[in-house]
This record gives C-alpha cells, sequence and structure tokens, in this order.
C-alpha cells in the first residue's frame, strides 16, 4: 500500500478538536489498570513520612486498610504490599512469619476490603540483615537454597489470602520453586506475577529509604540484570513463563520502554510496568521546584508506558491519576 502524500494527506486534520483527538486516540489510561505500592509496618495510627518520597509513608496496619480504602473509592483495584520487619535477620524469619507483618496486613485488608486485589511482594531483602534478597555466603548471593524461603514466603501469603504473589527477588527458578509451593499448599489458583525483568537500577534510591533494604555490603549486581541488556530481558522473561508465570513485569518503566515493548510483542501475556521510587522522586521534585507540570508529567509518562505495551501500571501516584483521570 502507497500512502498519501501531501496535500491529500493532512495528519492535522484529525486533531482539529478535542473530540476528534478522542475518537482517534489509540491508548488511553484507565483507573483498573493502576496498582498502589504500600509500606507495611507494625503498630498502631502510624504514618511515618519518608523523605526521598513525598507522599508515601511507612504505614501501621489500619493505616493501609485506611489508605487502600481511599484509593479503592477512587476506583484503584489494587495494592501492591510491601512489609518491614520489627527484627531482620540472617534467614529472614520475618518474610514467612505465620504473624507476620505482610500476612497481618493482608488478612485485615481482605477482612475489611474483600473486593480490593491485595498483590504481595515477595522477596526477602527486607527481612534479612545484610539487606540481600537471598541466603549470603561469605560475598555470595545463593541461589538454590533461597528458593525454598521464597516459595515459603510467598505460600504463607497466599494462606494469609493474597490474590496474587509477586517475587522480586531475581533468582534463577524462583518463579517453578513458588508455583510448585503454592500448589503443593492447594493453592492452585492464586496467580504469579513476577518481576520477570528487573534491571540493578539506581532509580531504586528512594525505596530502599522507605522499605529500609538497602544491601549492607556490595550491591545487587549479581542477580538483577545489566541496564545494558535486552535480549536477556526476553529470555529472563521466557524462562519466567515456562515456570509458570501468569503476568511479567518489566521495572523500572520510564528508561526501559523498549523492553517492556518487546516483551508484550514477543509473549502478549498480561504486561506490568512499575514506575519506580526514583521515578516518582524525580517527577515530584521538578514538580515541587515549579519546573514541570505534576499531573500532565505523570498522565504523559503512564500513557507512555501504556503505548510500549503494559496492561497494568504499577505507580505511587495511584490514587492521584485516579483522581485525575475521573
Ligand atoms: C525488593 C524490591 C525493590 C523494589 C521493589 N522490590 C528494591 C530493590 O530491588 O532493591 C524497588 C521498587 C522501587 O524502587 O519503587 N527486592
Amino acid at each position: 500500500m502507497t500512502l498519501p502524500g501531501f496535500p491529500v494527506a493532512r495528519p492535522r486534520r484529525l486533531r482539529t478538536s478535542p473530540t476528534l483527538r478522542r475518537l482517534v486516540a489509540e491508548n488511553s489510561l484507565n483507573v483498573s489498570q493502576l496498582v498502589l505500592p504500600l509500606f507495611a509496618r507494625s503498630g498502631k495510627k502510624l504514618r511515618r513520612p519518608v523523605d526521598a518520597m513525598p507522599g508515601v509513608f511507612q504505614l501501621s496496619p489500619d493505616e493501609i486498610v485506611r489508605e487502600a480504602a481511599a484509593a479503592h473509592a477512587l476506583g484503584v483495584s489494587a495494592v501492591l504490599l510491601f512489609g518491614i520487619p520489627d527484627k531482620k535477620d540472617a534467614k529472614a524469619s520475618g518474610a514467612y512469619a505465620k504473624n507476620g507483618i505482610v500476612q497481618q496486613t493482608v488478612r485485615r485488608l481482605k477482612k475489611e476490603l474483600p473486593s480490593l486485589l491485595v498483590i504481595t511482594d515477595v522477596c526477602l531483602c527486607e527481612y534479612m540483615a545484610h539487606g540481600h534478597c537471598g541466603i549470603v555466603h561469605g560475598a555470595k548471593i545463593l541461589n538454590d537454597p533461597t528458593l525454598k524461603l521464597l516459595a515459603r514466603t510467598a505460600a504463607s501469603h497466599a494462606e494469609a489470602g493474597a490474590d496474587i504473589v509477586a517475587p522480586s527477588d531475581m533468582m534463577d527458578g524462583r518463579v517453578r520453586a513458588i508455583r510448585a509451593e503454592l500448589d503443593n499448599e492447594g493453592f492452585l489458583d492464586t496467580p504469579i506475577m513476577s518481576y520477570a525483568a528487573k534491571f540493578a537500577s539506581a532509580f531504586y534510591g528512594p525505596f530502599r529509604e522507605v522499605a529500609e533494604s538497602t544491601p549492607q555490603f556490595g550491591d545487587r549486581r549479581s542477580y538483577q540484570m545489566d541496564a545494558a541488556n535486552a535480549n536477556e530481558a526476553l529470555r529472563e522473561v521466557a524462562l519466567d513463563i515456562q515456570e509458570g508465570a501468569d503476568i511479567v513485569m518489566v521495572k523500572p518503566a520510564l528508561a526501559y520502554l523498549d523492553i517492556i515493548h518487546r516483551v508484550k510483542t514477543e509473549f502478549g501475556l498480561p504486561t506490568a510496568a512499575y514506575a519506580v521510587s526514583g521515578e516518582h522522586a524525580m517527577i515530584k521534585a521538578a514538580a515541587a521546584n515549579g519546573w514541570i507540570d505534576e499531573r500532565a508529567v505523570t498522565l504523559e509518562s503512564l500513557l507512555a508506558m501504556r503505548r510500549a505495551g503494559a496492561d497494568i501500571l504499577i505507580t505511587y501516584a495511584a490514587a492521584d491519576v485516579a483522581k485525575w483521570l475521573r
């Protein structure tokens, strides 16, 4: 097909009014796509702000319910739950404790807001004294011994009522281990949303302050992906799908739109984009200085993720976005 050229073709014809522009819009943002990350820690009426992330708090379970209820009332259908335990150790006991902070909070959320989807982040870094996502031996992060702990953690989340479990550790084989444990425990219908292509990124800085999960030595480059690699991201995603992932995630989002696009095009699975803490912090900081329009930039960034192929948008701005979309 040869396309007509100018003057027959005038792309501006379809831009003459807001209604016409809406009619031909190829992508859109909808509140049903949004997931709000929340950080739980023990206590009552606790709302501890975090320097690097304006608008984000460490919340006690009662406050989590309040925050989630407010977002849910605006149409946000899902939260992604992280936990900050009272005690850390070398085997991440708090991650799979029957009454751990995430397990407690999930039970409360499911009781008080049954229609809200509760997704739990499955990782060990917040629960390990050394802040790494796996069992440490010397300077090494051990892969296979870590799988058992991750599987136990995921099953304990499902047992507490989690609707979806989301492993973010980047150990090899964790999706298979988690699927096997969930099935073994009778949670055949609990989906896995894997952080399938998760890059070792400087954009996670502010998160580690909120989650108190900064590694005490070294970095995460022996398990998270190198920012230079795209083909490897496809291999990572393919492996997670083979092992049983139901939803795959790319993280961070804005600097990795090419990965989102390739993952969606190649596999066609429900694909999530995680607009991470550093992305959020940059928008907030520039907006606070009056340098950019927070609302316009946030919506444009999320729309870019949709255009790249993301179905699900995990964003700290979920509640604001829900308001703006009204
Ligand atoms: C835990 C985890 C991290 C994030 C999500 N899950 C931090 C990390 O890998 O260091 C980052 C989220 C964000 O920056 O918003 N492994």
